[in-house]
């Protein structure tokens, strides 16, 4: 029985895959490394510096920790610059209209994101009260597809992880939340990836998805 719903944060309740794309760019043009859109998609879910190692799969040379840790920073400046300038606007009413309906029909509500800035982002959007818990990267020590962040947030809220619901644009990150042993709701980019096991196009359907899974069970 469906009790709890958790959510990724990039992709699916914000749209900060093109902050996260700018902010790559800028850093690996300037290394003179190939870059592009279909690269930055491997990058939905897995952390920092699993990202970086994606992106320097195009680069010919060896970078020290140090350097690498420099471009992450480097990067995440960048990237903390562009969220400032994100407002309430940046989340749709499908969205919040969404996550209030649940919550009044006593769902409880978690993040399960791979990033250390979910809890600037969700202030940012005015979005910090909405959740029962939040695990991001900042309380895992293994990444999407590993499932400790969602295990972790069931956690957070107490519920069991049968009973939880991921929402995910990730491959990555439906891969975790059937590795957590939850059911796992593609939205995105993951709505055609075969593991998935629902896929919505809006977040409307939310409510009606979990109806229709209760009334099975
Ligand atoms: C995930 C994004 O949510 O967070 C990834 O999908 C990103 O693309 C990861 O690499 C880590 O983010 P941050 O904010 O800690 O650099
Ligand atoms: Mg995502």
């Amino acid at each position: 029985n469906i009790k709890a719903l958790i959510f990724d944060l990039d992709g699916v309740i914000v749209f900060t895959d093109k902050f996260h794309y700018q902010a790559w760019k800028k850093v690996s043009d300037k290394m003179g490394i190939y870059f592009d859109e279909t690269i930055n998609n491997r990058l939905r879910g897995v952390s920092r510096a699993e990202s970086l190692e994606i992106i320097l799969e195009k680069y010919n040379g060896e970078l020290s920790d140090q350097e690498k840790a420099e471009m992450m920073e480097e990067k995440n400046i960048i990237y903390r610059e562009l969220l400032e300038t994100m407002t309430a606007d940046d989340v749709t009413d499908d969205v919040r209209d969404t996550l209030k309906k649940l919550r009044e029909g006593g769902y409880k509500l978690a993040i399960g994101s791979s990033s250390k800035n979910a809890v600037f982002i969700l202030e940012k959007v005015d979005l910090l009260d909405a959740f029962d818990g939040i695990s991001d990267g900042n309380n895992i020590t293994h990444s999407k597809p590993d499932p400790e962040v969602f295990l972790k947030a069931a956690d957070f809220i107490r519920e069991a992880a049968e009973n939880c619901l991921v929402v995910e644009d990730a491959c990555a990150g439906i891969d975790a939340a059937k590795a957590a042993g939850m059911t796992a709701v593609g939205i995105g980019d993951a709505s055609d990836y075969g593991k998935t096991d629902i896929q919505i196009s809006s977040f409307k359907e939310l409510p009606d998805v979990i109806n229709r899974l209760l009334a099975q069970a």
